[in-house]
């Protein structure tokens, strides 16, 4: 729980009041004037209305400037970000020709495989030849390759279950599997801050979903007692299954799960465990398998073990990992599987590549020494940044590191004073995180160097 200091919350309301108000008075205004020389389609309600829509109008286009800026290099631990311009008062923004070299604390680049690497890459580029960018086709028709097969069993082996699935997006990953797994009937116990892709595929399927205080055990256990106590709506008839949906690391919060005692817990009601390892494979663990490694839990006790492609190993797509039973019943059935085009065979080469450098199989102890970086680097930083006064969330061994801003003004200031000190960073606010809890969140990288982290600490206590 983030507990916010009374006067921080007021101010951070009084902002938020302000801008609403200013907003609403111009919109009211432009109402006036737009009023007879509308271009509206007659007759049609408008497309875009509604809060999402003023909030994107009056509060995020006035500092858009700290998003979506565009690189033009690999997010390495340095890269080279777009310099644009507006001539509207930043409601459009050019590009222009110039870049900045800046410090990128931003990227999920967490072992540095998303630059170009000395084994990864040559891989990836002889399958690129091979097979081409894409392979134009499902897993079931034309898109297998010999390069999936190696990857799927790669990837079983790598997380510790006895078969994996892969699909060429992880957030489709979760969007599209969960309602293969449970349906009407079935109860999913989601933990209040699981990932958008987690929540839409929870109301795809359409399955009664409840939710449980983040990372709460003891919540979790209240919620499925009454639950099982209460059985299905109406008919009061048992669940049909009960699936308990949690992450590894949380991306905006950077905790661990605390998931030797949710896995307790699960076993005690028979709920089966589902656990999203989108940011915590690969960067956490002795040997980069994630958080049942760094917790003691046995995988055999999680049953559906999903995760992602596009942060420790520097490539894109999802894979969900489980009994032999399930992958073969989720490749029959999965929409991901049947009918989107399979993962592009160099991102694949890219992943098999990265998981045997990680496995130190590539012949060299680099990967060992990425994973000893990667936790020598974050919790350096963390310590240094709590040593300066910073609020900063999560947990010891998480390379993601929320430093809390609160106040709306303060998200454009220290996102554009920091790029001007060639130090890029993420803010992120609403909708993201509820409207109070507005903050920069850090990725640290094992390719990070001490100077680096050195300079990003000057930078970060200098914009605040
Ligand atoms: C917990 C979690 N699950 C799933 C995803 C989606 O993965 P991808 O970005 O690879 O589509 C993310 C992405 O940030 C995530 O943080
Ligand atoms: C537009 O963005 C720049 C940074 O790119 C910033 O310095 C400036 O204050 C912004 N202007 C307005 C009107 O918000």
């Amino acid at each position: 729980m983030i507990t916010i200091p009374y006067l921080t919350a007021l101010s951070t309301y009084f902002s938020y009041g302000l801008l609403f108000a200013f907003g609403q008075l111009r919109d009211f205004f432009r109402k006036i004037i737009d009023w007879w020389q509308s271009g509206d389609l007659q007759g049609y309600a408008p497309i875009c209305l509604g809060l999402e829509d003023f909030y994107i109008r009056r509060l995020y286009n006035r500092i858009q400037d700290c998003f979506g800026r565009p690189i033009s290099s690999a997010p390495d631990a340095w890269f080279d970000v777009v310099e644009r311009y507006s001539n509207d008062n930043n409601k459009t923004l050019k590009r222009t020709t110039k870049i900045s070299r800046c410090l990128n604390l931003g990227s999920y680049n967490y072992l540095g495989f998303a630059a170009s690497d000395e084994y990864c890459t040559p891989r990836a580029i002889e399958s690129l030849k091979k097979f081409s960018p894409s392979t134009c086709s499902s897993r079931v028709d034309g898109g297998t390759t010999t390069l999936h097969k190696e990857l799927e069993e790669c990837v079983a082996n790598f997380v510790g279950k006895p078969d994996a699935m892969v699909t060429g997006m992880g957030y489709v990953t979760n969007s599209a599997i969960l309602p293969i797994l449970v349906g009407k009937g079935g109860l999913i116990i989601s933990d209040s801050l699981n990932h958008n892709s987690i929540v839409n595929g929870a109301r795809g399927s359409g399955a009664t979903v409840r939710v449980f205080q983040h990372n709460t055990p003891s919540h979790l256990e209240k919620v499925l007692r009454e639950q099982i106590s209460e059985g299905q709506p109406r008919t009061h008839r048992p669940w049909k299954k009960i699936i308990v949906i949690v992450e590894g690391i949380y991306s905006m919060e950077g905790e661990l799960c605390q998931l030797p005692e949710i896995v307790a817990i699960c076993k005690k009601y028979k709920a089966y465990v589902y656990l999203d390892e989108a940011h915590s494979i690969g960067a956490v663990g002795k040997t980069g398998r994630g958080v049942c490694e760094l917790l003691g839990v046995d995988t055999a006790d999680v049953d559906i073990m999903m995760g992602t492609f596009t942060k420790s190993f520097g490539s894109c797509g999802g894979y969900i990992a489980g009994s032999k039973e399930v992958i073969q019943y989720l490749k029959y059935t999965c929409p991901a599987h049947l009918y989107a085009t399979s993962v592009s065979p160099p991102a694949a080469q890219q992943i098999i590549s990265a998981i045997k450098v990680i496995l130190g199989e590539d012949g060299t102890s680099r990967g060992a020494q990425k994973l000893a970086r990667i936790r020598e680097n974050s919790n350096f930083f963390r310590s240094e940044l709590q040593k300066m006064g910073f609020e900063v969330l999560g947990d010891n061994d998480s390379p993601v590191m929320p430093i809390m801003l609160y106040n709306p003004a303060k998200i454009p200031a220290f996102s554009r004073e920091c790029l001007k000190q060639n130090v890029a960073v993420v803010t992120v606010a609403f909708p993201a995180t509820p409207l109070l809890l507005a903050r920069a969140r850090i990725c640290i990288s094992a390719s990070h160097t001490k100077e680096d982290l050195l300079r990003a600490l000057e930078v970060c206590f200098s914009s605040t």
